[in-house]
């Protein structure tokens, strides 16, 4: 069993930011990652949509015989919460372990949050860090123009555009006086430099990719499911839409070079019910 991969899936490629930290973590573990790039955006659909596909990715991943699954996606694991339930392998989204790292790091009891716009609809990280502490104070705001920037490769902490629209959105939450802040979406630690130049350094950025992939890592531990071979794992990309452009893509959100090709899963096979 411990051999088996750990499967992590997102809503197209931005997941990879959270691969990028298992690896670090992990780097021993097999990992079988899918991005539904076919229907990206998830951030902007209904809850219902949202669920349905997130159960369709969980469903893929366990046909592969994955021993643990991830949500690497902010919108996922803020609305499909019954994933938790619901699943024959340990799993878990972003939120429990971003919240909880975000309420161990703020001094003076302020947070911010941001995400999409179904992220901050749900209040999934708002409720999860007053369940751990009602004296908290959370600041939340969507911020959707942030996903198509990254995508289109607007990312430069020295780009007006970008420093434009990290104004725009974190101003309030600067003026409240945040000295932590939530990074809620698989796509903001790209633009973390924008972010962090704009806040100033005083105030720490939590990353849902870097706290999951450590929560995860206790999970597989206490299970006893972690792999103990000596040699680096691998990772296999599979896709919804076309392979075209993923290795540019993934080059981005890894940071660092994508050797293989991505493997296509047609639509038509992901939402074919077993
Ligand atoms: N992966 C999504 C998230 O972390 C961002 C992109 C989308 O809207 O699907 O919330």
């Amino acid at each position: 069993m411990s051999e088996q991969a750990i499967g992590v899936f997102d809503s197209g490629l931005g997941g990879l930011t959270a691969v990028k930290e298992l690896i670090k973590v992990l780097p021993q573990e097999n990992i079988i990652y899918f991005g539904d790039t076919a229907r990206v955006p998830y951030g902007t659909r209904s809850d219902k949509t949202i669920r349905l596909y997130a159960r369709q990715d969980a469903d893929f991943l366990l046909s592969k015989g994955v021993k643990m699954i991830i949500a690497a996606c902010g919108t996922v694991s803020s609305v499909a919460t019954e994933l938790y339930d619901t699943l024959p392998v340990p799993f878990t989204g972003v939120v429990y372990p971003t919240a909880t790292a975000a309420v161990k790091a703020t001094r003076n009891g302020k947070i911010g949050i941001i995400g999409t716009s179904a992220t901050v609809k749900s209040c999934s990280y708002k409720k999860e860090i007053l369940s751990q502490n009602e004296r908290i104070k959370v600041y939340q705001q969507d911020c959707p123009l942030f996903v198509p920037l990254v995508e289109n490769g607007f990312i430069s902490a020295d780009d007006d555009i970008v420093k434009l629209v990290v104004e725009r959105y974190l101003s309030e939450m600067k003026a409240e006086g945040i000295d932590t802040l939530i990074l809620g979406c698989t796509h903001f630690p790209i633009i973390a430099q924008a972010i962090s130049d704009y806040l100033g350094k005083n105030v720490t950025l939590i990353d849902s990719g870097k706290e999951t992939a450590l929560y995860a890592a206790n999970i597989l531990g206490s299970r006893g499911l972690l792999n103990s071979s000596s040699t680096l794992g691998s990772c296999t990309y599979y896709v919804s839409d076309t392979v075209d452009g993923f290795r540019k893509t993934a080059d981005l959100f890894l940071g660092r070079n994508v050797e293989q090709e991505a493997v296509h899963l047609s639509l038509d096979k992901l939402t074919k019910k077993s």
